[in-house]
């Protein structure tokens, strides 16, 4: 088993029955829901939530209903993955391009657990370009402020043509090698017009589970 399949497996002990789950988006969550189909199979009962339209078409094939996040007050518990985790559990999130519907999950769930394989886990983020969606109005205006600011950003692309968001938003990556204040660094890309949302994942996620070689390493915010 890899270790992005054995973190998401791994996962599936914190949820009970009853629960309103917050489903990610990405490779390593796909292994989540392919086992949570089969617990549901079985007769797990649970109320689950997507973040992505890849994640809802991928739950569906498999026989989960996914109710729309107004449908519900709150989430239980989200289960996600993750780009870049840090030694203090925050993160760089989007690399699917999915970071919007995600950090909205996030922030009205009760408990995140990331899911990740142990190449994720790093010192300092950064090496993993930081995701930033943007809306298309002016969004070469805010490429020119991250070139001035030294971001390095990339509009990104799909096959030529640029990728657009589940929301129908661009997303620039910012190539920045190095991240010395995860928290400053979103709340000043944040406050800029055009900005819809920020890859950067500050205090979210109260449990990391890494997969590491054929075994799982749990690890708690303190
Ligand atoms: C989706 O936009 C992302 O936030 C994903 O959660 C993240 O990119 C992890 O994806 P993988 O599990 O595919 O590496």
């Amino acid at each position: 088993m890899n270790e992005k399949q054995l973190a998401a497996e791994k996962s599936i002990e914190f949820i009970k029955s009853g629960m309103i789950l917050g489903l990610g988006t990405g490779s390593t969550v796909y292994f989540l829901v392919k086992k949570l189909a089969e617990l549901i199979n079985d007769g797990l009962s649970v109320k689950c939530v997507s973040t992505s339209r890849q994640t809802t078409e991928l739950a569906n094939s498999l026989g989960i209903n996914i109710f729309e996040f107004n449908q519900v007050n709150y989430i239980d518990l989200t289960i996600d993955g993750a780009d870049e985790v840090d030694e203090n559990l925050n993160g760089i999130k989007g690399g699917g391009g999915a970071l919007l519907f995600e950090k909205i999950a996030a922030s009205n769930s009760k408990q995140i657990i990331w899911i990740v394989d142990s190449k994720k886990f790093v010192k300092t983020l950064g090496k993993f370009p930081l995701p930033v969606e943007v809306v298309q109005y002016g969004y070469k205006s805010l490429l020119n402020k991250f070139i001035d600011l030294a971001y390095k950003p990339v509009l990104r692309k799909k096959d030529n043509d640029i990728y657009l968001t589940d929301s129908g938003n661009y997303i620039i990556d910012l190539h920045l090698n190095e991240i010395q204040n995860p928290f400053e660094l979103e709340m000043k890309i944040k406050m800029l017009p055009g900005v819809v949302e920020v890859g950067l994942f500050n205090n979210i996620a109260s449990v990391v589970i890494i997969g590491r070689g054929e075994s799982t390493q749990i690890i708690k915010r303190k």
